[in-house]
């Protein structure tokens, strides 16, 4: 028989396991608190942007493999209980919140069948796995918990959940693991990777691999801002660097930095996880990346400032990109973002423009003025601004472009652009870590 799955939690992480999972032949339904989302969800609809996810989900729903419900007593039946809640950055601090995820578990433990499994998904700091574990088996101790950490990337995210490059599982018994390899059969047989663990180490490995993300481009960065004291290129060195295989040539895009929902904050609650543990100094280097990580915002202010006679007052800036990275309409913790709200508070006219992310940009930043069209965002620019690499921003003519402009110089926050293309249209081409031409 198979089993029958439930998603708690219908976010990024929720609404992307349940489709897929059901996409995988299971029974799945998915929980939620919030009204709206289990509407819309139950129409195939996602509320927000993810390229694929939608089609799949909108599958599921008609096949009948998934439904979504508010009622937790609709999931008395399940088998394996997966917890997909968020654990954002507490207010005024560094730590998770994890509010969602105990609230989660109190609400599964109530409704849970003897023999089911609860998988946590969430990122969590560690310890929490073990606490939860034992909540549960306190209110139901014919149940278990098992910890199962995610990778998926957003812009990727179901590509990463139906084919992910290794399976992590936390487990205290044989049993929970024979359960999760009847869960992920498929990808087995595909011959995923698949990782036994204890629980502090699945959970672990989640904020080391993140924190090593968040090192990876800090570390480029830096490079950038030695680059630039040295009059060095920092696309250049990293193409070099990344063709050593334990290097590698990824994540190494020099730039604004890292943002989003995840890095920003998994770093900064891992630090906080490992004072209270004692283990302060083994990630006291998390804080350098995290310096180096938000003061590229500010050497990009800078540009703009020399750029500009060192007076924002009045001038006209076109900002290329509201959301954390392409190929998504997240804007938490957007360095793309949060540099055009620091430029308009200096005094400049700031217009934005992103394809996916201008919703929720105006929600976080109602005083920005967002464009849907990209040309009348470049009218009568001063001074333009590359921060979220789209596609589209790649595919600009620059000599059109620069009809539109008052002042032809673009500063590219990616490293994405081609810089002969711009230079040759008469285009002042800037860039974080490399020399200005
Ligand atoms: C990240 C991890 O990559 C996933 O493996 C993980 O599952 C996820 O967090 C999570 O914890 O849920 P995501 O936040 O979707 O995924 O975004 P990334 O692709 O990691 O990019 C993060 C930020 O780094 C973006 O702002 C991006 O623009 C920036 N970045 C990335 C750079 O500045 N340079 C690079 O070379 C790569």
């Amino acid at each position: 028989m198979t089993l029958k799955l439930s998603v708690i939690g219908t976010g990024y992480l929720g609404a992307t396991h349940a489709a897929c999972m059901a996409s995988m032949g299971f029974q799945v339904i998915g929980f939620d608190t919030e009204q709206s989302k289990i509407d819309l969800l139950s129409k195939g609809k996602v509320p927000f942007y993810e390229p694929d996810l939608e089609e799949l989900l909108d599958k599921q729903i008609k096949s009948r493999r998934l439904t979504f419900t508010k009622d937790i007593n609709d999931l008395t039946d399940c088998d394996v209980h997966f917890i997909c809640v968020g654990t954002p950055q507490v207010k005024g601090g560094i730590a998770a919140d994890l509010t969602y995820v105990n609230a989660a578990l109190e609400s599964v433990a109530k409704i849970v069948k003897i023999g089911a499994l609860v998988v946590g998904k969430s990122t969590v700091p560690v310890g929490t796995a073990e606490k939860l574990r034992n909540r549960l088996i306190e209110i139901n101790p014919k149940s278990d918990l098992a910890w199962n950490p995610e990778f998926l990337r957003e812009g990727f995210a179901v590509e990463d959940t139906l084919k992910p490059n290794r399976l992590v599982v936390g487990v205290t018994n044989d049993n929970a693991e024979e359960i999760l390899k009847k869960v992920y059969a498929i990808n087995l047989k595909e011959g995923t990777p698949w990782v036994r663990a204890d629980l502090p180490t699945s959970e672990l490995v989640k904020v080391a691999a993140n924190s090593f993300l968040a090192t990876k481009i800090s570390l480029i960065n830096a490079m950038a801002e030695v680059c630039e004291a040295a009059g060095g290129d920092v696309t250049v060195l990293a193409k070099a660097i990344g063709y050593d295989p334990r290097i590698g040539n990824r994540f190494l895009q020099a730039g604004i930095g890292f943002g989003g929902g995840c890095l920003p904050k998994d770093i900064r609650a891992f630090m906080a996880r490992a004072e209270e543990l004692g283990a302060q100094q083994a990630v006291k280097f998390l804080k350098e990346i995290d310096e180096i990580n938000l003061r590229a915002r500010q050497r990009i202010i800078e540009l703009v400032r020399k750029d500009l006679a060192n007076n924002l007052q009045g001038k006209k800036v076109s900002i290329l990109g509201a959301a954390f990275k392409p190929d998504s309409d997240d804007v938490r913790d957007s360095p793309a973002l949060d540099i055009a709200a620091q430029i308009q508070a200096a005094g400049a006219i700031v217009t934005v423009h992103d394809p996916k992310a201008i919703e929720n940009a105006q929600k976080r930043f109602p005083a920005l003025k967002f464009s849907e069209g990209i040309n009348e965002t470049l009218q009568g620019s001063n001074i333009v601004l590359h921060l979220t690499e789209w596609k589209i921003y790649r595919e600009i003519d620059p000599v059109n472009a620069k009809a539109l402009v008052q002042n032809a110089i673009i500063i590219d926050g990616r490293n994405a652009l081609d810089r002969e293309l711009w230079l040759k249209a008469g285009w002042k081409f800037r860039a974080l870590g490399r020399t200005h031409v």
